[in-house]
C-alpha cells in the first residue's frame, strides 16, 4: 500500500493529535504517503485534504483537540454519501483509510469496508470509553483526570460549607466517566445510565455519612442518567442540606493528554499503519489486558458495552 488517508471523526478526544502523529510518522517510516482529511467524513465527501509530512505533525503530541478538526457527518450514513467518499479516495489514489473516532465513526468505516471493499482501520478515540472490545478508548484517561481536578476543588468548598455537590460529567449511554471519576475522587454516590437510581437510598446514604462525621458529599451524575440542576433541586427539596450543581461540560473534552493517553495514541497509531502495510484492512485496534489488539470491525461494532458492576460495588463499599 503506497498511499493512505487519515481522519478524525465525532466528538474530539485528548490524544487524537498524538495518534495523528503516530500514524503519519509510522507511514512515512514504511515509505507510505499520508493524506490528512479535514473535518472527518464531511471532508472526505467534500474532498478536503492535505498531504502530511514528517513536520506536519511536529509539536502536537501534547495538544488536545485534533489538528485535522472533526465533525459528526449524517451524510456518511447514506449510500449516496458513502459513494462520494469512495470517489474522493479513488480520485487521490488512496488505498487505505485510518479513522480515529468512536462508535458512530466506526460505523462509517464499516460501510466503506463492507460495501466498497476499502481497507479501513479504526482507532478508538472518544472520552466515553463506550466500546466493549477495548479496555480503554483514547481520551478517557485525560477526561477522567480533568473531572478529578474539578471534583477535588469542589470538595474543598463543599467541606467548608458542609454542602452536597452534584457534579455532572459526560456519558449519554455509558457511565464509565462517572464510575472512574467517582471511585477515584472519593465521591460517595454515582448515578449512571446503566443503573436506575433510588432517591430514598441516596438520602439514606448521605444521612449515614453525615452521622459518621462527614462534612460534605459528592454525587457524580452521568449526563445520560439525570441532569445535575434538576437532581440538585430535587435533593434540596427533600432534605435540609445545602446542595449545589456543577456541570463540567466540554472542559472534559479538551486539554493536554495524560501519559496513558499519549502511550495509547502511539501504540494505536503505529499498529493501525502496520496492519495496512501488511494488506490487512477491516479492523479496529484496541487494548485488552495490557496488550494492543486488533479485531474485525463488524464484530467490534456489534458488541454491547458491559458496565463494570464490581467497580460500582467497590465504590459503594469504600466511599462512605
Ligand atoms: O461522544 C463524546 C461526547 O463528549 C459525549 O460524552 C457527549 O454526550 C457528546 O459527545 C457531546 O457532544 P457535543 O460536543 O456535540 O455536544
Amino acid at each position: 500500500m503506497k498511499r493512505i488517508g487519515l481522519l478524525t471523526s465525532g466528538g474530539d478526544a485528548p490524544g487524537m493529535n498524538a495518534a495523528i502523529r503516530a500514524v503519519v510518522r509510522t507511514a512515512i517510516y514504511f515509505g507510505m504517503e499520508v493524506y490528512g482529511i479535514e473535518r472527518g467524513y464531511s471532508g472526505l465527501i467534500e474532498d478536503k485534504m492535505m498531504s502530511m509530512e514528517m513536520r506536519s505533525v511536529s509539536d502536537i503530541v501534547q495538544r488536545g483537540g485534533t489538528l485535522l478538526r472533526t465533525a459528526r457527518c449524517l451524510e456518511m450514513l447514506t449510500t449516496e454519501g458513502q459513494k462520494k467518499a469512495v470517489s474522493t479516495l479513488e480520485k487521490h489514489g488512496i488505498e487505505g483509510l485510518v479513522v480515529i473516532g468512536g462508535d458512530g465513526s466506526f460505523r462509517g468505516a464499516k460501510a466503506l469496508t463492507e460495501s466498497f471493499g476499502i481497507p479501513t482501520i479504526g482507532i478508538p478515540g472518544t472520552i466515553d470509553n463506550d466500546l466493549q472490545y477495548t479496555d480503554y478508548t483514547l481520551g478517557f484517561d485525560t477526561a477522567v483526570n480533568t473531572c478529578l481536578e474539578i471534583i477535588n476543588k469542589l470538595r474543598d468548598t463543599m467541606n467548608s460549607h458542609e454542602r452536597i455537590s452534584v457534579v455532572e460529567v459526560m456519558g449519554r449511554h455509558c457511565g464509565d466517566i462517572a464510575l472512574y471519576a467517582g471511585i477515584t475522587s472519593g465521591a460517595e454516590i454515582i448515578v449512571v445510565p446503566e443503573i436506575a437510581y433510588d432517591m430514598d437510598d441516596i438520602i439514606m446514604r448521605i444521612n449515614r455519612s453525615r452521622s459518621s462525621g462527614k462534612h460534605s458529599n459528592i454525587i457524580v451524575v452521568a449526563e445520560g442518567a439525570t441532569n445535575s440542576e434538576a437532581f440538585a433541586k430535587q435533593l434540596q427539596e427533600l432534605t435540609t442540606y445545602s446542595v449545589r450543581a456543577t456541570n463540567i461540560g466540554h472542559v472534559q473534552r479538551g486539554g493536554s493528554p495524560t501519559m496513558a493517553d499519549r502511550m495509547l495514541a502511539a501504540q494505536f497509531g503505529n499498529k493501525a499503519v502496520r496492519l495496512l502495510k501488511d494488506g490487512i484492512g477491516n479492523r479496529v485496534v484496541g487494548i485488552h489486558n495490557n496488550e494492543i489488539i486488533d479485531m474485525d470491525i463488524i464484530e467490534a461494532v456489534s458488541m454491547k458495552k458491559h458496565f463494570n458492576y464490581e467497580l460500582y460495588e467497590t465504590l459503594q463499599m469504600i466511599s462512605m
